[in-house]
């Protein structure tokens, strides 16, 4: 029995493969602990996609480490994407980390860990991948909360031309049907409502059944939904490229299918798509969304731009301008453009300053958000079913849920209500969150 102290950056793959590093631990009766300085076991599970991101770790250790914050003899673990991107040389930064494993190697960390007690091994490094046998190794998933993540696919096979993650987690490699439709059975069993469907491109899923006849991810859609314990169906990230007919049909069809869908742009510009390799136009792109909108008015579309991708001009950043005019997006997670080691981008030519950069993040940026709080003052006097996922931050005699558009509801409500589904009627529009009251059936 050990103590474990784990911290998570990155994705939402990297939550759940977090989680299911809690459920290896726990199986094998070690205590979960929130304050590191008891922790015989310290776990990073750390995200490589900008440098930024990168560095923090090593960062983080070294503070740790001079402010001494770990115990003597803990045992450091670097997992994730930076774990997977650096491998051995990971030690070489930071040699207090004792084990090494990568996304795909999760399952084995418990032997790692064993390895490094018992034997005179003081480094253990793992950063294969070993197809998709991780699932076969994980315990069945505990889920505490009302809402959860399952992965339904591993890595991605892509290679835009900036991206680490064909690198860090392996070639696209698609979950069993059954397996996933066990594990959200498994979930709703426990009280789950919301399930959200993980990949780094849900709409390429090509799942085989047991007997080895191929599932597409419209096809999953409709046999998520038929699950009965689940009310509401969210899933991310979904790839432009492969956002087929047989998809947006399914928004069509399945209601459970939450009213709001993110699909990342990266950029509006044609000339910046085709060296980001992403292998749409922004043509094609405003085409999916006026089909989506044909089946779903009032769908909200939230996205990601990387801004300052080599070579791009002010022609290319009004592009991109105007698409976000075109499309009014709800929401955007935007960053600077992030040179990654050994992805062809990094070799590109780059003769636009940080400065410039910056200012056209900022406009963007300011646009986008213009167009959300438009989007949450139109909510005002509306009736929206909200998942209530707890007590409010502010003031915990409220509770708090989440829209379809991922808004946060404060309202007054009993405790009992937590975990389910109910309607209410928003009162009030901050820059945040809304406030509402519950609309009796
Ligand atoms: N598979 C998803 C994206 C996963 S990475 C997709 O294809 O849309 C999440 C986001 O990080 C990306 O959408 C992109 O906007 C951003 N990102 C990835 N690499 C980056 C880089 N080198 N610099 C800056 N942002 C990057
Ligand atoms: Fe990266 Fe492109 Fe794969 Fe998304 S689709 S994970 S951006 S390589
Ligand atoms: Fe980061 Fe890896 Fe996810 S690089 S964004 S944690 S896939």
């Amino acid at each position: 029995m050990a103590s474990y102290f784990i911290q998570t950056w990155g994705c939402q793959m990297n939550v759940y493969d977090s989680d299911r590093i809690r459920d290896l631990l726990n199986a094998q009766q070690d205590v979960e602990t929130d304050n590191i300085k008891d922790a015989d076991i310290v776990i990073l599970v750390t995200c490589a996609i900008r440098e930024k991101a990168q560095d923090k770790v090593f960062n983080q250790l070294y503070a740790w480490k001079a402010n001494k914050q770990y115990k003597e003899n803990a045992i450091i673990c670097l997992g994730g994407c930076v774990a997977s991107q650096e491998g051995e040389a990971c030690i070489k930064r930071a040699p207090m980390i004792n084990v090494v494993f990568g996304p795909q190697t999760i399952h084995r960390l418990p032997n790692m860990i064993d390895e490094v007690r018992n034997t005179d091994a003081k480094h253990v490094v793992d950063v294969s991948f070993p197809d998709i046998e991780k699932f076969d190794y994980l315990p069945s998933p505990k889920n505490s909360g009302s809402s959860a993540f399952i992965t339904i696919m591993e890595g991605c096979s892509n290679f835009c031309t900036y991206c680490v993650v064909p690198y860090t987690r392996g070639p696209e490699v698609s979950r069993q049907v059954e397996d996933i439709l066990n594990e959200i059975n498994a979930l709703t069993a426990q009280g789950v409502k919301e399930v959200n469907l993980l990949g780094q491109n849900v709409n390429s899923f090509k799942g085989l059944y047991e007997d080895g006849t191929e599932c597409n991810f419209a096809e999953l859609l409709y046999l998520v939904a038929a699950i009965e314990g689940v009310e509401r169906i969210r899933f991310t990230t979904s790839n432009p490229h492969d956002l087929s007919d047989e998809i947006i049909q399914a928004f069509a069809d399945i209601p459970k299918i939450a009213d709001a869908i993110h699909l990342p742009v990266q950029n509006g510009s044609n000339n910046i798509l085709k060296r980001m390799n992403r292998k749409y136009t922004r043509e094609h792109y405003m085409n999916i969304i006026n089909k989506l909108r044909a089946v779903r008015p009032n769908i909200y579309i939230s996205t990601d731009f990387i801004i300052g991708f080599p070579g791009e001009t002010d022609e290319d950043f009004a592009d991109t301008m105007d698409l976000i005019e075109q499309v009014k997006f709800d929401q955007s997670f935007s960053f600077i453009y992030s040179p990654r080691p050994n992805t062809p981008a990094a070799t590109y030519e780059d003769t636009t300053t940080l400065d410039v950069k910056r200012a056209r993040l900022y406009k963007l940026q300011a646009a986008i958000n213009n167009q959300a709080q438009l989007y949450s003052r139109e909510m005002l006097g509306s009736i929206q079913k909200i998942l209530v996922d707890g007590f409010s931050v502010k003031d915990k005699a409220e509770l708090r849920g989440r829209t379809d558009n991922n808004r946060t509801v404060n309202f007054v409500g009993d405790p009992k209500l937590i975990g389910s589904f109910i309607n209410v009627r928003i009162t009030d529009v901050m820059t945040h969150t809304l406030r509402g009251e519950i609309v009796e059936e």
